[in-house]
């Protein structure tokens, strides 16, 4: 029967098996599970000849990408981290469509990574954190599964570098990924992250993204989630997050009139992510993360929490 440890010695030996002695590997690092798990059993099998690449594109949450690389590092990894966040935000400048941000955010990461990968000298592969459920939905032809597998793509880097792919998780459903990164000690805060979209807090923040806008939403959203964690709520919920609205709303402070920014708090229950409901927090909770978030966010006087579903809502607002 299937045990994360048959699968880590089989898998392992069956990479130091594919993998010629000299070869190198880059592996795309977003510091979910899934790339994480990947990265920790190719380590195990190649050591340094794995070459992890963490990109910062500047939509991440608050302190993620400084708190992540740590992590990577700890664990021995050899990662590096590109903190590229200026240029993602020139190319999404005056972007307000979705679908035209995604692909600004999915071209620049390949540009990003194309750059930082010909930097590896003899790369010979390049591993994906790819797992079962995305080589299904890749087949598909409708819904958000298309833009995921955009984003996952990374462009035309192995026909120009001549690398072959290696996914030693493609067999795995997400719970299997879990057991494995349990079994190589992956740290629980990664372990246990909930989902996030690989073009991140782009498409929570909607209308046109500004660095003052990301600075926002990332306070306000990190209150919210600390908030989960500290209450026990964080693992009982399959997702959530902050969407800061392009709208603006009157407020008093004192004795002053505010005109300030509406953030909408999102929390859903899922098995999968396709059907999702809003997550019956309690009252008290969400009371008091309105009012952390109101009396320490400045520029926001705002929170309103999304009672609805999907179908027909999606999670993401964008
Ligand atoms: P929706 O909003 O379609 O989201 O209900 C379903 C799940 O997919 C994630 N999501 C994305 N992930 N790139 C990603 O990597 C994307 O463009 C994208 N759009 C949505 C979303 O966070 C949720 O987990």
């Amino acid at each position: 029967s299937w045990t994360p440890e048959h699968f880590v010695d089989s898998m392992v030996e069956t990479l130091q098996r594919t993998i010629g002695e000299e070869d190198q590997v880059i592996l795309g690092l977003s510091g979910g599970v899934d790339s994480s798990v990947a990265a920790l059993l190719l380590h195990k099998a190649i050591g340094k000849r794995l070459h992890g690449i963490f990109v910062n594109n500047g939509l991440l949450r608050k302190d993620e990408y400084e708190q992540v690389l740590h992590s990577y590092q700890g664990l021995g990894l050899n990662v590096r981290g590109v903190d590229a966040s200026q240029e993602f935000y020139d190319s999404l400048a005056g972007l307000t469509d979705p679908e035209l941000k995604r692909k600004a955010i999915g071209r620049t990461f390949i540009e990003v990574f194309d750059r930082e990968a010909q930097k590896v000298e003899g790369a010979r592969w390049l591993a994906q954190g790819t797992i079962y459920p995305d080589v299904i939905e890749s087949v598909s032809v409708k819904g958000p599964a298309v833009t995921i597998k955009s984003h996952h793509n990374v462009g035309g880097l192995p026909e120009k570098m001549n690398l072959r792919i290696v996914e030693p998780l493609r067999a795995l459903f997400k719970d299997e990924v879990r057991e494995v990164g349990h079994t190589l000690e992956l740290p629980e805060h990664i372990l246990h992250r909930h989902p996030f979209p690989g073009p991140g807090l782009g498409i929570r923040i909607l209308g046109d993204i500004t660095p003052e806008k990301v600075d926002l939403l990332q306070r306000a959203d990190a209150i919210f989630i600390n908030g989960l964690k500290e209450h026990g709520l964080y693992e009982k919920v399959w997702q959530a997050g902050a969407m800061l609205l392009p709208v603006q709303s009157v407020g008093v402070m004192g004795d002053e009139r505010t005109y300030e920014r509406v953030v909408a708090l999102r929390a859903v229950t899922s098995v999968d992510g396709m059907t999702a409901d809003w997550a019956h927090l309690p009252y008290e909770f969400l009371a008091e993360v309105s009012n952390k978030i109101i009396n320490q966010v400045r520029g926001i006087n705002r929170v309103v929490y999304d009672i609805s579903s999907k179908p027909p809502a999606t999670i993401e607002w964008e």
